[in-house]
Order: C-alpha cells, then sequence, then structure tokens
C-alpha cells in the first residue's frame, strides 16, 4: 500500500461547485484516497482568492470566451474560489482523513498570472489570458527578483487557507523560448554558470521548494522538473510522461516520486483509449530502478483535466469507475484477476450512490480500440481549422 493515495481535480478550464467537490471528495475517500491535489492555476484562469493581490481575483480569474476545439462557448467564463470556500473544502477532507495539495503552476502555465501582473514575464508586454488548451510560451521571468518575491507572497497566502504537509509547484511544460532572448535570464545563467534550461528553471523551483521546506511543507513538481540535474531532492517529482530516466535516477538518488502515468491514469480520456482493463493493468514502477529507488516510490495519483468536460455528469461517468482501479493499486489491492476486480466494481457501485457511472459496456476494450479512439477524440475536441492552426 502506498502512503501517497491521490486524486486530482483540475477546477482550472472548467470549475465545479463546492457541493460537487464535496461528493467526489466523499466518494474518493469511501475508495481509500488520502490526498486531494487541488488545480488552482494555469493559462485559463487563476481560482484562489487573493486579499494582497485582488488583480488576481478579477482580471485572472476571467477569461473572455473558451475554445477548447469543437466546445467553444462565447461567454466570459470564471471566478475565484472564495478564500471560506477554500477553508470548507479544506476542513471536509480533513474530516475525512484526506489532505488537500494546492498547486500553482509554475513558471510554465501561468498565462493568467501574467496577464493580471505583466511585470513578471520577461517581456514585461501584455499577456493575454488563455481561451484554449495548449503549451503556450507566456512564463515568469526568473531572473527578477520581483518574479521571486510576488511568487513566495502568494504562497504565504495559500498556506494560510492550505495546511498540509505537501504543496504543488508545478514545473511542466515551460518553454523556453523567452528566456533565451531575455537580457536578464542570459545575465543570470551566465553568472550563475548555468548551461540548461532544465536547470535554470529549476535554479528557481529550488528557491521556492527551499522557501516552502522553510515552512515545513514539502514540494511535489512534474517530472519535467527532473530533466535538470539540480532539482533539490527534497522535492518529490510526480512522473506523468515522457522519458522516465531523469525521474528514475531522481529516485535511484534518494529523491522521491509519485507516479501519475498519463496513459493509465488521466481520466480525462476516452474509455476507448483508456479502458479500466488498462488502468487496472498499471504496474506501479518504473524500470531501471535500484531497490532503494523502488522504495523511493511512495504513491499513486489518478487526475482529472477538465478542457472539455463542462459538467457534473461527464466528470464523474469518466471518473468512475476508473478512479476504482486506481484506488485499488494505490491500496496494493489489485492481486485479484480483472473479472474479479469487475464484480467488486459493481459492488462499490452500489455504495456510490448518487455518483454517474459509465455504462458497464464501455468499461472493457482490447487493446486496439485505442487507435479508433485516439482518432476519435481528435475528431471531437478539434476542428480542421483548429488542427491547421496547431500545424502550419
Ligand atoms: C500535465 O499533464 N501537464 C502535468
Ligand atoms: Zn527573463
Amino acid at each position: 500500500m502506498f502512503a501517497y493515495r491521490g486524486f486530482m481535480l483540475d477546477s482550472v478550464r472548467h470549475m465545479q461547485s463546492i457541493e460537487e467537490i464535496k461528493k467526489l471528495i466523499d466518494a474518493i475517500s469511501l475508495l481509500g484516497f488520502n490526498k486531494f491535489h487541488w488545480h488552482l492555476t494555469d493559462d485559463q484562469g487563476w481560482r484562489f482568492e487573493s486579499e494582497r493581490f485582488p488583480v488576481l481575483n478579477s482580471v485572472a480569474a476571467v477569461r473572455p470566451y473558451s475554445d477548447f476545439g469543437k466546445t467553444r462557448d462565447n461567454n466570459p467564463y470564471g471566478r475565484v474560489y472564495t478564500k471560506a470556500e477554500m477553508r470548507e473544502i479544506v476542513a471536509y477532507c480533513a474530516e475525512r482523513g484526506i489532505d488537500v495539495i494546492p498547486e500553482i503552476d509554475m513558471p510554465g502555465h501561468t498565462s493568467a498570472l501574467l496577464s493580471a501582473f505583466p511585470s513578471l514575464s520577461c517581456t514585461g508586454e501584455a499577456v493575454k489570458i488563455k481561451t484554449h488548451q495548449g503549451i503556450f510560451k507566456d512564463v515568469l521571468c526568473l531572473a527578477k527578483e520581483e518574479t521571486f518575491e510576488f511568487i513566495t507572497a502568494i504562497i504565504d497566502e495559500f498556506l494560510g487557507i492550505f495546511p498540509g504537509e505537501y504543496f504543488h509547484i508545478g514545473g511542466d511544460e515551460a518553454p523556453s523560448e523567452h528566456w533565451k532572448n531575455c537580457p536578464d535570464c542570459q545575465r543570470y545563467m551566465k553568472e550563475h554558470g548555468i548551461e540548461s534550461y532544465a536547470e535554470y528553471q529549476n535554479s528557481f523551483m529550488n528557491r521556492i521548494i527551499d522557501y516552502l521546506e522553510s515552512k515545513n511543507r514539502h514540494c511535489i513538481v512534474w517530472n519535467e522538473a527532473a530533466k535538470g540535474r539540480n532539482l533539490d531532492k527534497r522535492a518529490i517529482v510526480q512522473y506523468w510522461k515522457e522519458n522516465p530516466k531523469p525521474t528514475v535516477k531522481f529516485l535511484n538518488e534518494g529523491g522521491k516520486a509519485i507516479l501519475s502515468p498519463f496513459s493509465y491514469c488521466y481520466m480525462d480520456y476516452d474509455y476507448n483509449i483508456t479502458p479500466l482493463n488498462r488502468v487496472y493493468s498499471l504496474k506501479a514502477e518504473l524500470t531501471g530502478l535500484t531497490e532503494e529507488g523502488k522504495k523511493n516510490i511512495i504513491g499513486l495519483e489518478g487526475t482529472v483535466w477538465t478542457e472539455y468536460i463542462t459538467e457534473n455528469r461527464q466528470l464523474e461517468k469518466l471518473l468512475f469507475p476508473r478512479i476504482i482501479a486506481v484506488s485499488k493499486i494505490a491500496l496494493g489491492e489489485n492481486n485479484k484477476p480483472y473479472k474479479d476486480f469487475v464484480a467488486d466494481v459493481r459492488d462499490i457501485r452500489k455504495q456510490l450512490n448518487g455518483i454517474a457511472f459509465c455504462d458497464e459496456k464501455s468499461w472493457t476494450k482490447p487493446r486496439i480500440s485505442t487507435v479508433y479512439g485516439w482518432l476519435k477524440f481528435v475528431k471531437d475536441h478539434y476542428s480542421i481549422e483548429y488542427i491547421k492552426e496547431q500545424l502550419f
């Protein structure tokens, strides 16, 4: 059984009501999860109410419209969760033995933040909050002391709401284009003898890790951060995709990690792509680990990203029953043959009365369905114009 049994919810791309989040918390607590990772900031919105920086609540929280591929909505979207609402979630989780892990994604996925504070970017020019999915080149300028001061100040505000041991500081998908062209970033790299952008990113992440450690909090970072060899060993790497070697090296050298390989643990994909049988087949390990390295995997996390998820029923059907398979693996209760597991799922479903489940006929698929699933995914979510725009 893993000590860390996590569930991540993206409340940025689409939000959920406090009632819906509580309903999900009830369900995951029954399944044995003990960590709720709450993704609260991203390119398409900022969801944490700030007293110190109210412009986050107005500018950074609201995008002018939503254009996630084929699902377009012309209305302005988004607000922050109030401090009272977030405290309510923290208390609700605590009563059920679940710690809340807030995430401030940095230094990439920061367009919403930069739309309110353009001075934290390399160019200082206006940045637009994003209305569609993707990886964007608007990132924090890591050489400006103002960036460190702002981030630590907002972290202090988060710490007033979230008392848990862990804090997620992102670290994924941060393009280096602006850093390459920024005199401040270039000077900083030269002065500190930093040769790669992965290490440059970590020079900043390490300062944040150090800051949070001084407050007795441990930082979780997405696995891109492990690419820079200088990542502070006190961080916990969340492995989600690409070459596992940097994460394996980090583990073998004494760092810790949690696993969320996306093709098993990301619950926003269609059942054709990631059927229940595939999730249940996950081996929570990475190749190349020493005996010591194996012990450093402390957990497993199922995630749900909400670019395409606008309704509670749709969200629940994507999660259930697949999140049950994640819980069984995290608990080390995945030794039963798949058909016996499915029988258990039917029983658990009865206890999760009120939760919408995916229709049983879609739970189990042959491997080949993944190919069809990906084609359908592209067809459902992307217009020809959008694909052309991305490719050319
Ligand atoms: C991620 O899915 N970008 C961590
Ligand atoms: Zn810069």
